[in-house]
């Protein structure tokens, strides 16, 4: 399986897989063929690119971090709630309940990918931001999740503190529902006034689970904190360093990192790998440094899966990460520095002396 931007999809690719339309219906399944009325859908709906199967790729296998199932299923149940909250009903006690229940969901799902990773604790994050734009927030809050999640098992957090972390993580951005959504949805720059407004956000977020649901403290503290930055420049309380819990230190690196990979109407995603580096740049200033270096471990900057430029000219398609050299996947060459297809091989840029010299320099489109 491979990643394929968006604008190179063709006719006839085999979707690796599945993509979801606005109402979380599959739009195209697993092993469906691409038409090409498909192409334009996926383009508007704000997908950058979609997993094909092809002959290529066949050995090539992206594991993902949770499934999709659980995945899809996070995100409604996140929706859900907000939506709820939201509502001109939220008082009530129907609504309280539905809220309730929704939480309950979130609580199981957030134990159960805890489990899941206590027990694949070698886990990489190969993460390809496959949101749309309408639901970004609900997508964004599960990558974060997630996220966050693994950087706690790579710390070694307890339990129950990767599931405090996992909870804050899922719910960081929640008090956005008590922002107008017109200045929450503004496509251009947000004025210094409204700017002031959509910070109050984590507050709003904090307040609301403190005073009205059964959150543990420190799930809801890591929602107050999480744009606390480690310098002192955050807010809403211009934190610093430990003074900002651990939860809300990690909650912040994986909401930025998630954003910056992310396809926004009004601006590009970065490329992992430069996402990576805007994270391993700030390590000591924006960001508590030690976390970034179990960030880096931990998520891959070139995603199994991606096509990638070698510094000698030589292409090909990540297909194994390693938590101990991020920085030197295994890749399956298919183009000499001609631009030639060849006979495909595997080089392990890890290990492989006589590759040394050699770097990722690249992610091109096809
Ligand atoms: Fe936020």
């Amino acid at each position: 399986m491979r990643f394929i931007p968006a604008e190179s999809l063709v006719e006839g690719m085999i979707v690796g897989k599945s993509l979801y339309d606005k109402n979380h219906n599959l739009l195209l399944s697993e092993g469906s063929v691409v038409h090409s009325s498909y192409v334009e859908k996926i383009l508007k709906l704000g997908y950058q690119g979609v997993y094909i199967d092809d002959e290529v790729s066949k050995d090539i296998v992206v594991k993902d971090v949770i499934n999709d199932e659980i995945r899809m299923k996070m995100i409604q149940t996140v929706k859900d709630v907000c939506i709820y909250a939201n509502g001109s009903n939220s008082n009530t006690k129907e609504t309280k309940e539905k809220i309730d229940k929704g939480l309950d969901i979130t609580k199981k799902l957030i134990g159960n990918i805890v489990e899941e990773l206590l027990m694949n604790k070698d886990t990489m994050v190969n993460l390809i931001d496959l949101k749309f734009f309408d639901d970004y927030t609900y997508f964004h809050s599960v990558n974060v999740a997630v996220l966050s999640i693994v950087m706690g098992v790579g710390i070694g957090l307890s339990k129950e503190d990767l599931f405090n972390l996992g909870l804050g993580a899922i719910l960081h951005d929640m008090g956005k529902i008590f922002v107008d959504k017109d200045v929450i949805n503004k496509p251009s720059k947000l004025t210094p006034e409204e700017y002031e407004y959509v910070k109050k956000h984590s507050e709003f977020g904090y307040k609301y689970l403190k005073e009205t649901y059964q959150i543990p403290t420190a799930a809801y503290v890591g929602v107050l904190q999480h744009h606390e930055k480690y310098d002192g420049t955050g807010y809403p309380s211009n934190a610093s360093r430990d003074s900002i819990s651990l939860i809300g230190r990690i909650i912040c690196i994986a909401d930025v990192y998630d954003a910056l990979i992310s396809n926004r109407p009004y601006r590009a995603p970065l490329l992992p790998s430069e996402a990576m580096e805007y994270i391993m740049a700030n390590g000591g200033l924006m960001f508590d440094v030690n976390l970034t270096r179990v960030f880096a471990r931990k998520v891959a900057p070139f995603p199994v899966g991606t096509y990638v430029q070698l510094s000698n000219g030589y292409k090909g398609i990540v297909s194994e990460n390693y938590e101990d050299a991020c920085m030197r996947p295994q890749v399956k060459i298919i183009m000499d520095p001609e631009g030639k297809r060849i006979m495909p091989r595997f080089i392990e840029l890890k290990d492989d002396k006589s590759l040394r010299s050699v770097t990722v320099s690249a992610i091109n489109n096809i």
